[in-house]
């Protein structure tokens, strides 16, 4: 898709480095932005005064899009981002499975890249609402889930912000992506 313009968030910093890394080994570090911040905080009415060293604010995100890709806030006239497409693979594995993990992950990968909170599936309902202010009407929110984060996940989807809800399923049959589409 090379008329994307992407941006990449993660609340790691070192996991930022590789993302940056990575960008640049396939020559797209001009389209994409990384920016360090929880959840999509990043997008929210900042100014260069609050944002942190790496942290790109609505107001870097504004010259990269187009007019009908930002929303101006009728209160303080601040502008946030309106994306096509929001993509997560958030933590998702519960603290209280941790025993059980396998240990080449337990041990190896970061805590914070691994468990979303005690069950697992705890980042999804504040991913979910900022993401629905965040998206132009049509756009689409993918998921990735935990193994047991769908009955947590789907409930949060009913109402009238979201339609068009799709699963699909990983090769051991379970849930593994959410697809769904903003009113
Ligand atoms: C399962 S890893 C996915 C890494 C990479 N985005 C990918 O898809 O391969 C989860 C990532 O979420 C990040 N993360 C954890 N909590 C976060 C939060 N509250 N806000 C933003 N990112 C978070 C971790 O630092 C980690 O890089």
């Amino acid at each position: 898709m090379p008329q994307a313009t992407i941006f990449a968030s993660d609340v790691s910093r070192a996991a930022l480095a590789v993302a940056q890394r990575n960008a640049k080994r396939h020559s797209l570090s001009d389209r994409i932005r990384l920016i360090e911040c929880n959840l999509l905080d990043g997008f929210f009415h900042r100014t260069a005064a609050n944002a942190g060293p790496s942290v790109v604010g609505a107001q870097h995100a504004a010259p990269l899009l187009g007019k009908d890709a930002l929303r101006e806030s009728p209160v303080t006239s601040h502008q946030s981002p309106l994306f096509d497409l929001i993509a997560s693979n958030p933590p998702y594995i519960g603290r209280r499975e941790a025993a059980a993990l396998m240990r080449e992950v337990r041990d190896h990968e970061p805590e914070i890249a691994l468990y979303g909170g005690e069950e697992g599936y705890e980042l999804y309902a504040g991913l979910i609402a900022q993401s629905a202010a965040h998206l132009k009407p049509g756009g689409i929110l993918v998921l990735e889930l935990g193994h047991n984060s769908l009955p947590a996940v789907q409930p949060l989807l009913e109402g009238p912000t979201w339609t068009n809800v799709a699963i699909t399923n990983d090769l051991a049959g379970i849930p593994r992506v959410l697809a769904v589409e903003r009113l």
